[in-house]
């Protein structure tokens, strides 16, 4: 698909006073309440806000998908300047995937556990990026797995899902929601019930795929810590709204919105530096004063 860039320096992401419904019995009842949200092209935005405030659905509108018992009832959602609600399903599917990536709750255990790694890369290819001819299409899937730490993507490739770890599944996922080399990735809490071990992996990632290339991120989780290693931005959510946008360090430094300051209140802090630590950089990448986890 060839670019329809209005402009490059407009907003990657524009959600305008959107309001979105969920019938509930006989009724509608509002989940996204006039939201506004704008992300620019790179940018990495984390998403935080207690359960139930609405992240996920406002991912799955920013995904293009549509449900039964959904409906957006007023205010407009723009990605790459497509108005998202007037795209037909068909179109709504090219964006998805193509121009958008996506890497789920579990995401790892979600992979088709019958498909070999380089089916379930190649479908995606086959899908969103058809000028590719099979050899090309291969050599895009190993190169992708490479990106994403596999020492060995020609091994990985013929290997199923279920062969891998927790941790190399949830890379594989992200290798899914990235070969199609979309503008936007969305990741709706990835990390959720993993050891500490394999978040950092991820968070590592990502920072470095940030560095190779212009992808935007927006990134859902209730871990600040996490966030803060990844992202320029923390947006705060509350029933259905953006109730705090600031940049990383400010948010951290100086939470307004009470959930935002409860997270901020868990991140565990070390009230003096430890006695091998006096003097020394800390160099690895956390605010000071908050302790490793
Ligand atoms: N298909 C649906 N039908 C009716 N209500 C729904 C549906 N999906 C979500 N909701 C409601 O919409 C609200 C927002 O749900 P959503 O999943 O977006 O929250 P969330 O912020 O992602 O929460 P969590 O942190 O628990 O994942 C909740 O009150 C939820 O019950
Ligand atoms: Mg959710």
């Amino acid at each position: 698909m060839t670019s329809s860039i209005p402009s490059r320096r407009a907003p990657l992401v524009h959600v305008e006073r959107l309001t979105v419904e969920y019938r509930q019995g006989g009724t509608w009842r509002p989940v996204i309440r006039e939201l506004d949200l704008t992300i620019g092209r790179g940018e990495a935005v984390g998403l935080a806000g207690e359960s139930g405030c609405g992240k996920s659905t406002l991912v799955s509108l920013l995904l293009g998908e549509t449900r039964p018992g959904r409906r957006i009832a007023a205010g407009a959602l723009r990605v790459d300047g497509h108005d998202l609600s007037t795209l037909s399903p068909a179109q709504l599917r090219g964006l998805r995937g193509r121009r958008i990536g996506f890497v789920p709750q579990n995401g790892g255990t979600s992979l088709t556990p019958t498909r070999r790694v380089a089916t379930l890369l190649e479908d995606v290819l086959r899908a969103h990026r058809p000028e590719l001819a099979a050899p090309a299409r291969r050599a895009r899937a190993r190169e992708q797995l490479a990106a994403v730490g596999f020492p060995d993507p020609d091994g990985a490739l013929q290997r199923f899902p279920h062969q891998f770890s927790g941790g190399q599944q949830q890379r594989i996922a992200l290798a899914l929601a990235l070969v199609s080399e979309p503008e936007l990735l969305l990741l709706d809490e990835p990390t959720t019930g993993q050891d500490a071990q394999i978040r950092r992996a991820l968070i590592d990632l990502l920072v470095e795929i940030r560095r190779q290339s212009e992808v935007t991120i927006v990134f859902v989780s209730h871990d600040l810590l996490t966030l803060s290693d990844l992202c320029d931005r923390i947006d705060i959510m509350s029933e259905g709204r953006i109730v705090e946008s600031n940049a990383t360090a400010a948010v951290l430094a100086r939470p307004v919105h009470p959930y935002a300051r409860r997270l901020v209140a868990a991140v565990p802090r070390l009230d003096a530096p430890p006695p091998w630590r006096n003097g020394a950089e800390r160099g690895d990448g956390l605010l000071p004063g908050v302790a490793t986890l």
